[in-house]
């Protein structure tokens, strides 16, 4: 596995690629972002995973900071996954000068994550871009866990002609069914035992919604309520429609329940099909 941190040389190096699956990561490597190494192998003979922690998608006043830094690690992880190239530029690598031209998503994005976190997936959407420009995969690999992401990412690429596949991976859990995230490292003993809640919830309001409970704007207030008495901070619990993110109707073939919440400084985010 090699070990790339510019952009020159990683052109040099991907140039006789004919056939390339990717993997764009922030690094704090979890088994969730090791099974997206494994699909992108499943898919192509070479595999590039990205480390960058992109400034471009925290708000100031978001954890930029204190995001896990674990390169040393990572590498190992992904070398042990048999990634064949890392990519992980400096800052000034990505972002020489002000990023001024920037990815305006569609109005999928302003809702839920878009809501709480503004610019966020005008950042994710920039940075994503730019990656793809650089590496020139065939293939991309995105996690379930970050629902509206994926959705996004898909119809960026749609409506922008990439000639690149995205592959969704299932979100990976701990045994327990919390989600894995790199933000899980910040928890404490005692939020840790605290976090399933969320996934528990979601998965209440599933079964609920599988035995036909179309209240799906009291079913939020409810799983809110659940989660605001075990002390949670909580931005959403939506019922959405998996396409268009619009809020789910009686008839809505196909829903998604999601859930963002704070758990002391710890934001967690998490989501269901249903
Ligand atoms: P990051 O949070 O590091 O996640 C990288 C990829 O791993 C994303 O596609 C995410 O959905 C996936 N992932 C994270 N946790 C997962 C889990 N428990 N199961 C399955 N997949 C999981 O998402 C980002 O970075 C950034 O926004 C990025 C796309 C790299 C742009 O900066």
């Amino acid at each position: 596995m090699e070990i790339i941190t510019t952009i020159g040389s990683l052109r040099s190096r991907l140039r006789q690629q004919p056939s390339i699956a990717f993997v764009p990561t922030m690094g704090g490597l979890h088994d969730g972002h090791l099974a997206l190494i494994r699909a992108a192998r499943q898919k192509t003979g070479f595999v590039v995973a990205s480390i960058f922690v992109n400034r471009l998608q925290f708000l100031p006043t978001e954890d930029f900071d204190r995001y896990p830094r674990t390169l040393e690690e990572d590498c190992r992880l992904l070398q042990n996954h048999h990634a064949d190239v890392v990519f992980a530029p400096g800052e000034k690598d990505l972002y020489p000068a002000l990023q001024e031209f920037l990815v305006d998503p569609p109005s999928m994005a302003d809702t839920l994550e878009g809501e709480f976190r503004p610019g966020f997936f005008r950042g994710v959407s920039t940075i994503v871009l730019k990656l793809f420009n650089i590496v020139g995969p065939q293939v991309a690999v995105f996690g379930k866990k970050d629902y509206q992401q994926l959705h996004i990412l898909r119809e960026m690429v749609k409506q922008l002609n990439l000639p690149i596949e995205i592959l969704a991976a299932d979100t990976v859990r701990a045994p327990d069914g919390l989600a894995l995230s790199s933000r899980n490292r910040y928890l404490a003993p005692e939020e840790r035992c605290q976090a399933p809640r969320l996934y528990q919830t979601l998965r209440q309001l599933g079964q609920e919604i599988k035995s036909g409970n179309t209240s799906f704007r009291e079913l939020e207030e409810n799983g809110t309520a659940v989660l605001d008495r075990h002390g949670w901070k909580v931005d959403y619990v939506a019922v959405r429609d998996q396409n268009t993110f619009a809020p789910a109707q009686a008839g809505n073939e196909r829903v998604v329940v999601l859930g963002a919440a704070r758990l002391g400084k710890t934001r967690l985010i998490d989501n269901l099909e249903v």
